[in-house]
């Protein structure tokens, strides 16, 4: 986070909270949001659009990446809109005060339950991902006609350099109806014919964690391409979310929120050169809004050392609230509190305490020595870890602090697994 420093004690300060002093009133593990770097984010993102896209932007932030009620009320400060992919994300939303003309709909297996509380929501746009969801909303428009809709396509580009689960735009992708066979366009065309629909956008997603312009440039210009064949021109064009974050500090990835978004706005001014329409810029980033703003504070319960040499910690977290490193093979690093100064001197294997081999956070980190009851600090934090949390052993999800201009707010308490669906 911006406001992570150390102090001259040698402790580490979070908005000028003493992180350890947290932890220990929280207990551990423990999430944290700065707030300050997420709306630092948003102002930057704002900026950026402000600076390279002469035409009208708005940025709506991808709810998946890290959502819960309190946490939904202080977006709704800003004018920051939401990408929902579920009713309780959509109903989150509008609990928290954000408006329904900033919220859109996206699934590829919407429910009928769904798409009806989506449609009297009055929400700013559904978005149809297969031809059974224009099915489903025609018979839904009695309730409400004409129905806003975005159209999102697969413009099918294999090589995007990101982990396959996350290419969300290669050809069978679940995602989406494709450009290359005529569905989008089939589907297009049947939209435009129907006055229970307004189609005012066209959407495409190609994957997450992608620091390249290029799979960019060509999905936008294949949609824009496809909107042209049909005589259509969208009053909206979403490119999706997916810029990427770098996790480790020796990633030499280039992270220039600039680059995406000027090469978005060239492609898109270079269609409409000539004509003075240009239509609306929407961004729905998750992970650039909130993974730096969040950090993961574990403790050590155990040290191991094995015959080889080799050396283990084992934290009291793991895959139940990070399950990236299993799932992506995703790298972080960690930060010893009470030592975070101290020069490397240790090569460490850091484990989670679940009941699995694969529940190992980092493989091998040089860090200074650290002792049982020593704590962990893990920047990068904020994006899908708690959204992707589970229950695995009944281990309970993790307290979430909101830190702001001198004051703390729970976001979410330590998980009571006593109430609910678990008894
Ligand atoms: N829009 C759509 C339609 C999406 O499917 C996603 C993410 C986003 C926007 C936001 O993408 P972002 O800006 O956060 O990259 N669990 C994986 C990432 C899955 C992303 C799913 N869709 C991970 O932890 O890397």
């Amino acid at each position: 986070p911006d406001n992570m420093v150390v102090s001259e004690r040698g402790r580490i300060n979070l908005s000028g909270f003493d992180i350890l002093e947290l932890a220990e009133k929280y207990s551990t593990p423990l999430y944290i949001y700065d707030a300050h770097t997420i709306f630092h984010n948003i102002d930057t993102l704002k900026d950026t659009l402000k600076k390279y896209y002469p035409g009208e932007s708005i940025i709506t932030y991808a709810a998946k990446a890290y959502f819960s009620l309190r946490f939904a009320q202080f977006i709704a400060k800003t004018e920051v809109g939401i990408d929902a992919v579920s009713e309780n994300e959509l109903i989150f939303a509008l609990r928290a005060g954000i408006k329904p003309e900033r919220i859109h709909l996206h699934g590829n297996n919407k429910t009928y339950a769904e798409l009806d509380h989506a449609v009297q929501a009055n929400i700013h746009a559904i978005v149809i991902d297969n031809f059974e969801d224009i099915e489903i909303l025609e018979r839904l428009s009695h309730k409400k006609s004409p129905i806003s809709v975005w159209i999102r396509v697969n413009p099918e580009i294999d090589e995007i350099a990101t982990h396959p689960y996350r290419n969300t735009g290669h050809s069978v992708s679940k995602f989406g109806l494709t450009i290359r066979d005529g569905q989008a366009e089939t589907a297009i065309r049947m939209l435009m014919a129907n006055p229970n629909f307004r189609l005012i956008g066209i959407h495409t997603h190609i994957g997450s964690q992608i620091f390249d312009t290029a799979p960019y440039k060509q999905a936008i210009g294949e949609m824009l391409k496809l909107a042209r064949r049909c005589n259509w021109i969208p009053a909206e064009v979403c490119p999706g979310g997916g810029w990427g974050v770098p996790y480790r500090h020796d990633e030499m990835i280039n992270n220039n929120i600039e680059n995406w978004i000027r090469e978005i706005s060239i492609v898109i001014q270079e269609e409409y050169r000539g004509s003075n329409f240009l239509p609306r810029l929407i961004l729905e980033p998750g992970r650039w809004i909130v993974a730096r703003a969040g950090i993961a504070i574990y403790t050590v319960g155990r040290v191991k050392q094995f015959s080889n040499g080799e050396k283990l910690l084992a934290v009291d977290g793991g895959m139940g609230d990070n399950i990236r490193p299993p799932l992506y093979q995703a790298e972080y690093e960690a930060i010893v509190a009470e030592n975070p100064l101290g020069s490397p001197t240790t090569c460490y294997r850091i484990v989670g305490r679940f009941c699995e081999s694969g529940d190992e956070l980092i493989h091998e980190i040089d860090l200074p020595e650290v002792q049982t009851g020593n704590h962990l600090i893990f920047p990068v934090s904020g994006a899908y870890h708690l959204s992707m949390a589970s229950n695995y052993n009944l281990f309970a999800r993790p307290a979430v602090l909101w830190v702001e201009n001198g004051s703390v707010n729970v976001l979410q308490e330590r998980e009571n697994l006593f109430t609910g669906w678990w008894v």
